[in-house]
C-alpha cells in the first residue's frame, strides 16, 4: 500500500490536515504601504499584539510612499473578488470604498469601545459612513512640519525660522555653506505634501479651506495661489540635483546624516529620526512650516475591513479592538511619529515633538484649525487630489510659471470635479 498512491494519499491527508488546521488558526491579511524602517517597526507592534491573541498576520506590504501604489493593487484585489481582510487607507478613499458597499461594519467593536466619544470628530468624518463605523483609525499624522538637523543648523548659527522669509534666509545660508538646504523626494505626493504648508503660509486656514475644501475657482487661480506657487519655486532653488524620484525616507536620511539641513514632510519622518536613535531638540528640530503655526493639516491612517465570511469577522473585530486599545495607541504612535487617534491617551511616553504635536492637535481641534491635508487625501476626493498633484509637481519642476500654475490648478480641479 505504501506505493505511489499510498504516499500521495498520506501526503494529501497531511495537506488536508494542515489546511484544516490553518483554517482553525484565525489570521488577518493586511494590505499596507508601511515599508520604511520606522513604519515596519511600528506595524510590528500590531502584529505582536494580535499574535498574543492567537491571530496570525499575513503581510501584504506594497512599497511606495503615500499609498498610491497600494491603492492600485487594492483595486485589483477587490475587483478580482479577493479583498484582503484589512487595508491601510486614507480619508476620502475610505468614503469612496464605503460607497461601493464592500466594507464591513465595525459598530459592535466601536460601541463597546466608546469610539464615538474618544475619537476626534474630524477623524470620525472618515471612519464612518451612513452612520456606521467602517474603519478604525490607527494614528493622526500631520503634514505642515519641517525637520531640521540641529547640529548642522547650530554650526551655521541658524535659529529656528518662524516666518517664511526667515525660512528662505536660513536655507540660503545653508546653501552658501555648501550643504544641501532642502532634502526633497521628487515625487508628486511629496511635493504636494510640502505644498500643504506653503499654501497655509500664504493665506492661513481660511485661504486653505476656500481653495482645497470649497475648490473655489477664483481662489485656486487668484493672487494668493500665485504667491504660493512663487514660494514653491523658491523651494526648488534649495534642493539637490538628484531629488527627482527620491523616496521620502531617503530624503529624511539626508537630514538625519547631516547632508541636508531641512525636510518638509509629514511627521512619519520623525519616526525615521527616532528609529535612527536621534533625539528631538538635541539631534533634530521639529517645527511647523513657517507661517502655518496654529494650524494642523492632518491625515489619519485607518484600517478598513472588507466584507468577508463569518469565519474572518471575529479576527477583523479583534484587530479593530487591538488597534483602538490605549496600550497599542501609545506603543504604535510613539514609534510611528504620529499621535494617538483617541483623545484620552496621556502624552507621557511621547518624545518632545510628540508632546507638542498632541497639544497642537487638541488646540487646533478646539479652534477649528484642524484641517484635512489635501496632499494626504483628507481635503478632497482622489480625483481632485491627483489633479492637484499633477499641477504642483509640474510647477515644482519648472513646467509652469507661478501665474500659469495657478490657472492650471483651477482648470485641472474643475475637470477632476466633473470626472
Ligand atoms: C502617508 C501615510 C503615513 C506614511 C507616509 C509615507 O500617506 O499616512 O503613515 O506611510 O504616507 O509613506
Amino acid at each position: 500500500m505504501r506505493g505511489l498512491i499510498g504516499r500521495s494519499l498520506t501526503a494529501a491527508a497531511a495537506l488536508a490536515m494542515s489546511t484544516a488546521f490553518a483554517h482553525a488558526a484565525p489570521n488577518v491579511e493586511v494590505l499596507h504601504w508601511w515599508t520604511s524602517g520606522s513604519e515596519a517597526a511600528a506595524l510590528n507592534v500590531l502584529k505582536q499584539d494580535l499574535q498574543k491573541e492567537g491571530i496570525g498576520w499575513k503581510d501584504m506590504p506594497i512599497a511606495g510612499g503615500g499609498g498610491g501604489n497600494a491603492m492600485t493593487v487594492l483595486r485589483a484585489r477587490v475587483t478580482s473578488g479577493n479583498p484582503p481582510t484589512a487595508a491601510q487607507m486614507l480619508g476620502y478613499d475610505i468614503l469612496d470604498w464605503a460607497k461601493l458597499g464592500v466594507l464591513g461594519n465595525l459598530n459592535n467593536v466601536a460601541e463597546a469601545g466608546n469610539w464615538d466619544k474618544v475619537v476626534p470628530k474630524a477623524i470620525q468624518k472618515f471612519s464612518k459612513y451612513d452612520g456606521h463605523w467602517i474603519a478604525v483609525p490607527v494614528d493622526v499624522h500631520s503634514t505642515n512640519w519641517v525637520w531640521g538637523n540641529k547640529h548642522l543648523l547650530d554650526s551655521l548659527g541658524i535659529a529656528q525660522p518662524k516666518t517664511w522669509d526667515e525660512f528662505i534666509a536660513a536655507m540660503a545660508k545653508v546653501k552658501a555653506s555648501g550643504k544641501i538646504a532642502l532634502a526633497m523626494g521628487g515625487q508628486p505626493w511629496q511635493e504636494a505634501t510640502a505644498f500643504d504648508g506653503v499654501v497655509l503660509s500664504v493665506g492661513g486656514p481660511d485661504f486653505y479651506k476656500k481653495a482645497f475644501y470649497d475648490l473655489d475657482q477664483a481662489t485656486l487661480s487668484g493672487p494668493q495661489m500665485v504667491e504660493a506657487f512663487k514660494r514653491l519655486e523658491q523651494l526648488r532653488g534649495f534642493v539637490d540635483p538628484n531629488f527627482s524620484g527620491r523616496d521620502w525616507n531617503l530624503a529624511t536620511a539626508m537630514v538625519i546624516n547631516g547632508k541636508a539641513a531641512f525636510q518638509m514632510m509629514g511627521d512619519w519622518a520623525k519616526g525615521e529620526f527616532l528609529h535612527a536613535d536621534k533625539k528631538p531638540m538635541v539631534d533634530f528640530e521639529c517645527f511647523r512650516t513657517p507661517g502655518s503655526q496654529g494650524v494642523v493639516t492632518f491625515n489619519s491612517d485607518q484600517f478598513v475591513m472588507f466584507k468577508v465570511g463569518k469565519d474572518k469577522q471575529a479576527s477583523q473585530d479583534a484587530m479593530a479592538k487591538a488597534v483602538m486599545s490605549k496600550s497599542f495607541q501609545v506603543a504604535f504612535n510613539t514609534v510611528k511619529g504620529s499621535v494617538p487617534a483617541r483623545t484620552d491617551v496621556a502624552d507621557t511616553q511621547f518624545d518632545a515633538c510628540g508632546k507638542m504635536a498632541m497639544a497642537q492637535l487638541k488646540s487646533a481641534d478646539e479652534h477649528g484649525t484642524l484641517l484635512g491635508s489635501m496632499a494626504q487625501g483628507h481635503a478632497a476626493p482622489a480625483a481632485v487630489k491627483n489633479a492637484e498633484y499633477d499641477v504642483v509637481s509640474a510647477a515644482f519642476n519648472g513646467q509652469y510659471t507661478p501665474e500659469q500654475a495657478a490657472k492650471e490648478l483651477a482648470k485641472a480641479i474643475k475637470l477632476a470635479q466633473q470626472s
